[in-house]
């Protein structure tokens, strides 16, 4: 690190090709590796090739996102009476919010690592008052790559004063291996009869929407390119997808999406214990990063599947609770399981 903290990085394996790299520095996914149907390996996530890059990584490629994953609305909230004033790090449309923990959050930290058996375990401690948030939180990740072909990535935290989290995972994948290439020929499933519209700021309204008839209805596998572009007022206002869909009730790890590229046959599906998913499909990239390899990463190259409680929920009494307090466990797990297809 620039103050001389060692950094390590870990590389887990498994039999059938696949290799997951981890990093102390903002718990990130550095890559992860998976052949295609003809066998072919390559790096399906977006990043950078050095500590250097990754310490300039303002666009939350791999990372660990905490304490509040996605926004909240003037970076403000209230908790048994006391108003907390959060950094607001983001204009959406001229809008300020707070965004994803704020001016450093657990993406710009440096995590503690630990290997057992096949999983690495990241341990940070988030004093009292850190990034505005209120009680000391005690965080693990663990990130574990099975014989099963599945990467697990798993959140844990406890506080000793009444807090608020939403711990979430911002891979950029992109199946096809080549960063080159746009993810809008990839077809997408979420398996959410709802989304959450938002305002101008991109704040959601509070509104649970129908997907059915919309460009928002992924309830069957459908081209992301398809209807991105689609004239649907959501859509304007988030310059693509960008958007929570509220998953189908349910208890414990269900499907939330599934991600399928057909030129090499590589599908990821995502299972999760939250309420919901954010689908981003790289509206910001604009070319303005160099990532791995030399690559820029161009408009559309790179969707984050990020499962999540809602956003701005402490704002929002008819949302999900964010609220942690003393004596109770976060607990977030999310499992991505990468298979290939035959052709078809
Ligand atoms: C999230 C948000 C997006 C954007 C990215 C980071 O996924 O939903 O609006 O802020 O993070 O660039």
């Amino acid at each position: 690190m620039p103050d001389g903290r060692e950094v390590n990085r870990f590389t887990l394996r498994n039999a059938h090709g696949m290799t997951a790299t981890v990093c102390e520095f903002g718990a990130v996914l550095v890559s992860l590796e998976m052949p295609d149907r003809h066998g072919q390996v390559a790096d399906l996530t977006l990043g950078y090739d050095s500590l250097e890059g990754w310490l300039g990584n303002t666009s939350y490629l791999g990372a660990t996102v905490g304490r509040f994953g996605n926004r909240i609305r003037d970076g403000k909230f209230s908790l048994d009476g006391n108003t907390y004033q959060l950094a607001t790090n983001n204009t959406p449309g001229g809008i300020p919010c707070h965004l994803h923990g704020g001016v450093k959050g657990f993406d710009r930290v440096l995590w503690k690592g630990e290997v057992r058996d096949n999983s690495v375990i990241f341990r940070y401690l988030s004093p009292d008052g850190e990034e505005g948030y209120p009680g000391n939180l005690d965080v693990t990740v663990t990130y574990t790559l099975t014989e099963e072909n599945e990467l697990l990535w798993e959140a844990k935290a406890v506080t000793d004063a009444p807090t608020i989290v939403n711990l979430v995972h911002h891979t950029y994948w992109n199946l096809s291996g080549d960063p080159r290439q746009s993810i809008n020929d990839h077809f997408l499933q979420i398996n959410a009869d709802h989304f959450l519209p938002t305002d101008a700021g991109l704040i959601p309204t509070g509104e649970r929407a129908v997907v059915a008839g919309t460009p928002m209805d992924f309830t069957t596998p459908r081209l992301i390119g398809e209807r991105v572009n689609a004239d649907f007022e959501a859509l304007h206002l988030a310059g693509g997808y960008d958007h929570c869909w509220v998953l189908r009730a349910g208890d414990g790890m269900r499907l939330a999406a599934s991600l399928f590229h057909p030129p090499t046959g590589r599908k990821m599906e995502v299972f999760t214990d939250q309420p919901a998913v954010q689908c981003y499909g790289g509206n910001f990239l604009d070319g303005s990063i160099l990532g791995k390899n030399g690559h820029s990463y161009a408009h559309r190259t790179g969707l984050c599947l990020e499962t999540e409680n809602f956003p701005d929920a402490p704002n929002q009494p008819s949302f999900p609770s964010a609220t942690l307090r003393p004596g109770e466990v976060y607990q977030h797990k999310m499992i991505h399981r990468f298979t290939t297809e035959p052709t078809v």
